[in-house]
């Protein structure tokens, strides 16, 4: 079942173009695909195509129908047997988009016609070559109602418009640019739109569409300023232009993903597109200028230059997650934007990385492909991308990248293709870096300090962690960005070590004193380092990288809180040290992060054996203890910060409307009159989302009256407004309170929550699946509901039930109490009758 790497083969065919006719209609959908296809190896004899629940009408080669002796129907499969050197082929077939729940393919979103191919969803379209080296040109012809799908689009350019039929009325896209079949994308619908332009350096004008359901067009204004901002970026930093006359966004409300790149026409979930203040936060609007940002950069880094095979996929993703990170860093504060990356690197992929699902950027096999669109692939796949950054500098990075594109434009490569062009621009061990690629689990350096008559050394250890299989890894090879700074804390020095070995020692020589160690500044590499002596509270106050003076503070607060789970005392040198960080005078966004302490996810990676409650415990005492102790300077922060009123995104006021949410969360702890009157005056009085949501979120969990009222007031406020609802369910199944599996179970039934939305399923379930304390109860009634979900879910959408599946990743760090429990589960989930692949995939390796 399973597909490796090592069995890549050349395709013997090429399609040269395609041409496509959709007849769409309420009930079901005619395809008809002519192909012009050649022999590219002369010693095969058929021809096999992917195909996928195929009903087959008509198929005929050259003209002339085939009889059913030419033809071979299998599961997934259309085999036309004894081809020629080259010809036409032509099939019609039926499929049904208003049955297909799992929005793969062609399928219906509310009343929208939308469709996702990538990675294999072409197939169950039309029968194809469904493989990224396969590129082809595509004419698009789309007929549907007139009054119901008056947009009807395509990729590439409108060539013609067909209006003489009565009801009925048609469009044909061509699009100039080969491409593979997963980029390959159509809507229909009854749309609204907001329009705009941008001029090329080349100037080249570009028509610019943002499509969304009737009544949401003033929410896309973001969006639009987001993809001009980005177009004006790649030309500049890349010295990539766009290459079409049109580009198109189209918001859907059904979506697995976050959005999708297809040429010319990117399909969104629309809560990347859709904003205002009075409904998006302002980590929704930086989202959406992010994914925003990430669809158009695959245009060069995905679609010009496209995967040989998905076992490539690091090879855009990767890339692609790499350069809307830095244009975010350019569009806002760049120090905030790495933590916060790295932030989500070690919530979600680190943990990936310590499960038995875990995988190197590269994976080598795969049973479903959509299981390895992941944080692995796309986030640490970003930062082996960074430190080929940092290995060549930004001047031969860019020239490596001229180069990348000059080489490799209008193919389908491999991450080696793309590593030699950045090898040739460099000086790097090529080989050892490729180990990156190729070995899975977090890296660890330890350091050990030494000073001795002027002489500081340090000597660096890696430890390697043995692969998924048990098998040693090697040593890998990276730039360690690390600083000095003398007792004054003023910086001696600043460096870029290459690591190489296993373990090696570096020396600093001429030093006064014992000088104090910053490392991994940045966080170059995507490690976690062990520290000896580690001296937490001086690079706190002192470090001058922002990153490492962040990442001092989660160590220091780290190691405080295990304390407390040990020995249950709380170490009062971290308690200054947070009180001197609470009079930095810093960027007030970078100081709420510096304010937060580590979030559960955090701590848990740091136990042997997981124990959600002492961890909840300990985070409870240490808060409580420092907003006990700082409650006149957190207040202070909160009025400071609270007024005026504004619901401006400039960075200003986004930056304080995040430290004093920062201190009302912290306040929160202490459960008072007090902070129950803040939180209800803001919930009242609020003019953003941003704010609004906090102050619900804090009232429901001070378990109050009034969050009853809040909560009610929130509903029927926004219940029609889909995107705010998911957050509404987050909150609740999110909730510290005792009942919540009973709210979550109730809420299912509420007439807004609809299982065939990915999206809120996301939002209800799955924020249930991280409610730790909750999930884990030691009934086990958390991992049943959960396993029901995904045998219910699986069976309407597989690629939305194997996300659930991931909840069980931490299967085997838990007691055995609760592994039990979760076996039994899974067992039961595994072998329910018709499991997809998906689920199989993901709940076989925890099960191994
Ligand atoms: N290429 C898309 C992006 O990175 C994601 C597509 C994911 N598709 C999937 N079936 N998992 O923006
Ligand atoms: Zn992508």
């Amino acid at each position: 079942k399973a597909k490796y790497l090592k069995d890549y083969k050349k395709p013997a065919y090429a399609i040269e173009s395609v041409d496509l006719l959709f007849e769409l209609f309420e009930e079901e959908t005619f395809v008809t695909n002519t192909m012009q296809i050649k022999k590219t190896d002369a010693s095969v004899n058929d021809l096999t195509l992917d195909a996928v629940n195929l009903e087959l009408l008509e198929l005929s080669l050259n003209d002339l129908k085939l009889q059913e002796s030419r033809y071979i129907i299998e599961e997934e499969k259309l085999t036309v047997l004894n081809v020629p050197d080259a010809f036409e082929i032509k099939i019609k077939n039926k499929i049904y988009p208003q049955d297909n729940t799992e929005l793969e393919g062609l399928y219906k979103s509310g009343d929208i016609f939308c469709t996702q191919n990538e990675p294999e969803g072409f197939r169950s379209i039309t029968p194809f070559l469904d493989r990224p080296d396969i590129m082809s040109l595509f004419t698009t012809t789309i007929l549907a109602d007139k009054k119901k799908y008056p947009v009807l689009l395509s990729n590439g350019n409108k060539i013609k418009c067909h209006e003489d039929f009565k009801e009925r009325h048609g469009v044909t896209w061509h699009d100039p640019h080969p491409k593979p079949s997963y980029l390959f994308a159509l809507v229909a619908g009854n749309l609204g739109s907001i329009s705009d332009e941008f001029t090329t350096i080349q100037g080249n004008k570009v028509a610019l569409n943002i499509y969304c359901d009737l009544g949401n067009e003033q929410k896309c204004h973001h969006a639009m300023h987001s993809l001009k901002a980005s177009m004006k970026w790649d030309e500049e930093k890349y010295g990539r232009a766009y290459d079409l006359d049109i580009y198109n966004i189209v918001a859907v409300d059904s979506f697995n993903m976050g959005a999708m790149e297809n040429k010319g026409l990117n399909i969104f979930n629309s809560a990347y597109v859709l904003a205002d203040t009075d409904t998006a936060t302002d980590a929704n609007f930086m989202g959406i200028e992010s994914v925003i940002a990430h669809e158009y950069f695959h245009n060069w880094t995905g679609n010009r230059i496209t995967c040989r095979d998905w076992f490539q996929l690091t090879l855009k993703e990767g890339l692609t997650v790499f350069r809307d990170q830095c244009f975010s860093a350019d569009m806002n504060s760049a120090q905030v934007q790495r933590i916060e990356d790295v932030k989500a690197l070690r919530e979600r992929q680190f943990v990936e990385d310590a499960s038995p699902t875990r995988h190197p950027i590269q994976p080598e096999s795969y049973i479903s492909m959509n299981n390895f669109y992941t944080a692995t692939v796309y986030e640490k796949g970003a930062e082996v991308i960074r430190m080929v950054y940092t290995l060549l500098g930004e001047k031969n990075y860019r020239q490596a990248m001229d180069l990348y594109f000059e080489t490799f434009d209008g193919q389908a490569v491999t991450t080696d293709d793309f590593l030699w062009a950045m090898h040739e621009c460099g000086d790097f061990d090529l080989e050892l870096f490729k180990r990156w690629y190729k070995q899975s689990g977090t890296p660890r350096l330890h350091v050990k300090e030494s000073f001795e008559n002027g002489t500081y050394s340090i000597l660096l250890t890696q430890k390697i962690p043995d692969d998924v299989d048990g098998k040693k890894q090697k040593p890998c090879y990276y730039p360690l960005k690390m600083g000095l700074l003398d007792r004054d804390g003023s910086e001696i020095l600043a460096k870029t070590l290459i690591i190489s070995k296993e373990s090696e020692t570096f020396v600093f020589e001429n030093l006064k004193e014992k000088p104090v160690l910053s490392i991994n500044r940045d966080f170059s590499v995507p490690i976690i380092v062990e520290y000896g002596e580690a001296q937490f509270a001086f690079l706190m106050k002192y470090d001058t990288n922002s990153f490492t003076q962040y990442e001092a503070t989660q160590n220091f607060a780290l190691r405080t809180i295990s304390e407390i789970i040990e020995s249950s005392a709380i170490n009062d040198d971290f308690v200054d040290a947070y009180g001197h960080l609470l009079d930095l005078d810093v960027d007030l966004s970078y100081k709420a992060l510096l304010l937060e302490l580590p979030s559960v996810s955090a701590v848990m990676q740091l136990q042997k054996e997981i124990d959600f409650d002492a961890i909840y415990d300990a985070q409870d005492k240490l808060l409580l203890h420092i907003a006990q102790k700082y409650k006149e300077k957190l207040l202070d922060i909160y009025k400071q910060n609270h007024l005026p009123a504004s619901a401006s995104l400039e960075a200003k006021y986004i930056a304080k409307r995040a430290i004093k949410n920062r201190a009302l969360k912290i306040l929160s702890i202490l459960k008072n009159d007090e902070v129950a009157e803040l939180a209800q005056k803001q919930y009242e009085e609020s003019l953003t989302m941003t704010d609004r949501i906090v102050a619900l979120d804090v009232l429901e969990n001070l378990h109050v009256s009034y969050a009853e009222v809040a909560l009610q007031d929130f509903y029927n406020r926004y219940k029609d407004e889909t995107l705010v609802m998911n957050k509404y369910f987050a909150i609740l199944a999110s909730s510290s309170r005792y009942d919540v599996l009973e709210r979550v179970e109730k809420l299912q039934r509420d007439k807004v929550y609809d299982e065939k939305v990915p999206n809120l399923v996301r939002s209800l379930v799955g924020s249930f699946a991280r409610n730790h304390k909750h999930f884990h109860a030691k009934d086990g009634s958390g991992y049943k509901f959960l396993a029901d979900k995904i045998i219910e879910i699986d069976k309407i959408n597989p690629q939305i039930a194997s996300g659930l599946c991931g909840a069980f990743k931490v299967c085997d760090k838990m007691n055995k109490h609760n592994q039990d429990l979760i076996k039994k589960e899974l067992s039961r989930v595994i072998s329910t009758q018709g499991l997809s692949k998906n689920s199989f995939e993901i709940i076989d390796k925890i099960l191994k």
